[in-house]
Parts: C-alpha cells; structure tokens; sequence
C-alpha cells in the first residue's frame, strides 16, 4: 500500500477537495497506533468539520473507525438481537422501558450505552443509580444477561471503537463536535462493531435536542441510516419530538421509578407512546411480528405484567436489587424537594428543554466535568409541561435536591427563566415526526 502524504491529505480536505477511501482508512490506523500526532488528527477534523464529507468518505470513516477494534459480530451469534440508540434528551428513559418489555415479547435487546453527554441524561447513570447494578459488563456477562433476562445494557468496553475514543476526546477540545459526517461516524462505529441484527435509531429534534432544527434531525437520521449501508444491520429511525422533557422525571432514580411505573401501566402517556412506537418498529425487524401482531404482543405483555417481571429479571442479572421495583424508598432519597408555583394563570407556551436539561444537571444529576460525581436522588419533576393550562400559585415543577444545599429562591427563579407563559395554548407538537427507513 503506498505511504500516506498527511500532509497533502490536510491541504485537500482543507480545499475542499475529495479524500480517497485508502487515505482515510490509514489516516485512522496510523492516527489509534499513535504514529500520527494529535495536532494532525485535529487538523483534518477541522478541515472535515467545515467542508463536510461526501456520503462515501463518511461511510469509509465509519468503516476504518469500527475495524479499528474488537468487533462483536453479535448477529452472528444470535438468531436475532436488537439494539436500540437515541441521539440523547431531557428525561429519554425510553431505552430503560423499551428493553424488558421487548424482551417480554420474546425478542432479544443488547445495547452498549453512553453516559450522560452536555445537557442531557445518561442512561447508564440513571441504570447506576439502582443498588448494586453493574453496567460495566465483560462480553462474557453480557452474553450472560442476554441469556438469563433477555436484554442487557452495558457500557461500552475498552476494546470497541478505539479510534472514536481517541477522536472524540480531540473533538471535544477542538470545537468539533458539530459536525454531520464526525458524530455519524462516531455513533454508528460503535454501534456497528457490536454488530446487532437490527437498530432502531431516536433521532430527537426540537429545543432538548443536539439538532434542534427538524431539517438537520432529518439529515442526522438519514446520515446515519446511510452509514450502516452494506453493513448487515438493519437500521431505521423514528424521529420524536424532544421541545420538552419527555415525560415528568428528569435526573436518575426519579426516572428509574417513572420507567416502573410506565412498566406498571401507571407512567405518563408520552413516555409510553414514544417507547411503545419503537418497540413495535424493534418486534418488525425481527421478521417474527407485523404491525398488527407487534402491537397485540406489546399491549399484552405490559397489561399482564410480563414486562415488569422481565425488568425483575434484568436488574438482578446485572446485579441490581430488584425489590426497587416494589420498593422505591429502596433508592436514592431527595434530601428536601422545593415546589416552583406558577407565577401566572394561562398556558406554558414554552419551556426551553436545553436549560431546563443544563438545570437538572447543575443540581448533580449529571456532570459538567469528566470525574464530578453524580448525584442520583437530584433531578427536576416537570409537573407541567408545554401546552398545559396552569393556575397562578399552581405547583409547576418539584425541584428535587440530592446532598447539594441550594437556595430555593434562586432555583426557582433560574427554573422560570426558562419557562414562558402565555394566554394561548399553543399549537401542539406530534410525539413522532418520521420513520425513516
Ligand atoms: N454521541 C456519540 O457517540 N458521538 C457523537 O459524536 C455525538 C453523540
């Protein structure tokens, strides 16, 4: 294979000018062996995050990327196995519903999962904040809770997708972050060296969401799709509204007690709804189910309780201690909890989801720096949400505090910072904007 001239590639890609698929492919080797330095690296990161990629070099980045370490080939193993991934949001427990009730209709989920990222939730935070759970799985116990309960959610091990560890800790530093083609390849690296059968993708869009504006949710979600071409996992993406905080919970074990009872079928409609589209669209894939068949399977798996039991199972076999789903006191406890009341009659006509996320974090629920602790009892209860009709003096949210001491008076009003009321109602969002396939 002839040499790599960095340097012509970095003048390239820095006209504008294409990259060839060799170039990019031992970019990314030579870059997770050490022998191209940082300051190259972030170079081409630049000149990529400016001038784009076409759809064949962000394809090939995907592909060099996910070779760059173990690759799992999972549907090989499997007769057929699922894994699902969401873009990130303010109180997304869709992942944490979705597993044991798929796995209640008989059909497998494995999911690597990320930690909280910015101004949204982490789903292996909210999982740790169970006694005892362990999200740091070896392959062997993951295969293990696969077999025992039927699904598993485990952070991703060292081995997967060395090169996007590597690179996306040049992004961050770099202001590289936004870009189509880097977080298309970075997402889909990672879920395309686990290897399941099918992915289902939640593209979030609106004020909570990475992509805020539909136009750029819908050419995430299609980038995305686009990377997996060839690859032997079917993807498909739903794309659901994020202009609010799905559901009433945002922070840790609040959102841990909000995903039993959706489980129990006391949760709030949206979060139900959300979860309960891409779980159908997961039983599908699978080829064992139709719409009809998946949704009759959902629906009697829930009403009979098949799917709480099934999340019994998950959480002891990832060595959780499941009386938490009989026994919420057995989680972490707000220490004092402060009732924000309206300050007027009318309607919340908006509630900007990105501060209201960056609010929940600032009260320990999440991280602002790599090793802040999290604080798994803080978090936000949106009692009221955008388009609902409140009355001045009316609680609106409950502001949950952990072991950090705070003042109510200057939560409350940084809280209605980011809520506005009005005399209208306005017009309402749909929970699901497009299934791309
Ligand atoms: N999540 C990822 O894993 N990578 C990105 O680039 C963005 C979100």
């Amino acid at each position: 294979m002839a040499d790599l001239n960095v340097y012509e590639v970095l003048n390239r890609k820095r006209r504008g000018a294409p990259i060839e698929a060799r170039e990019i492919e031992q970019f990314i080797e030579q870059y997770t062996l050490g022998a191209i330095p940082d300051y190259q690296m972030s170079a081409l990161l630049m000149a990529i995050a400016i001038n784009g990629m076409t759809t064949e070099e962000m394809a090939t980045l995907t592909q060099a990327m996910l070779h760059s370490g173990d690759e799992w080939h999972l549907r090989n193993e499997y007769d057929f196995i699922a894994d699902k991934h969401s873009t990130g949001g303010v109180g997304d427990k869709v992942s944490l519903v979705l597993s044991p009730w798929v796995a209640a209709c008989g059909i497998k989920i494995g999911m690597l999962s990320g930690r909280g990222l910015g101004h949204t939730g982490g789903t292996l935070d909210k999982l740790e904040a169970i006694p005892g759970f362990n999200a740091r799985l070896s392959r062997e116990d993951f295969n293990r809770c696969v077999a025992e309960a039927g699904c598993v959610i485990s952070t991703s091990t060292e081995g997967i997708a060395p090169a996007d560890k590597k690179i996306y800790a040049l992004r961050d530093v770099t202001g590289t972050v936004e870009s189509l083609p880097l977080i298309t390849a970075s997402i889909m690296s990672k879920k395309l060296a686990m290897g399941a059968s099918a992915l289902v993708l939640d593209v979030k869009t609106g004020s909570g969401a990475f992509m805020r504006k539909y136009q750029d949710s819908k050419a995430l979600a299609q980038s995305l799709i686009a990377a997996a071409a060839g690859s032997g996992t079917r993807v498909e993406a739903l794309i659901t509204d994020m202009d609010r905080p799905l559901g009433i919970a945002a922070g840790n074990a609040n959102e841990i007690i909000e995903t039993i009872e959706v489980l129990k079928g006391n949760g709030p409609a949206d979060v139900e709804f959300v979860t309960r589209a891409q779980a159908q669209r997961t039983l599908v894939l699978s080829g064992k189910f139709d719409d009809a068949s998946a949704a009759a399977a959902l629906e009697d798996a829930l009403r009979s309780g098949r799917a709480l039991d099934q999340a019994r199972a998950w959480i002891t076999a990832q060595g959780g201690d499941a009386k938490i789903v009989d026994d919420y006191s057995l989680l972490p406890q707000p220490k004092t909890t402060i009732e924000v009341k309206a300050p007027q009659s009318g309607f919340i006509t908006f509630m900007d989801t990105y501060q209201a996320g960056m609010f929940t974090v600032d009260l320990g629920a999440g991280r602002k720096k790599a090793d802040d602790v999290i604080d798994y009892a803080a978090g936000v209860m949106f009692d009221r949400r955008t388009g609902d009709e409140v009355r001045a003096g009316e609680t609106i949210a409950r502001i949950q505090l952990g072991n950090a001491k705070r003042d109510a008076a200057e939560l409350t009003k940084r809280f209605l910072s980011f809520v506005t009321f009005g005399d209208t109602k306005p017009e309402e969002r749909p929970l699901i904007h497009e299934h791309l396939t």
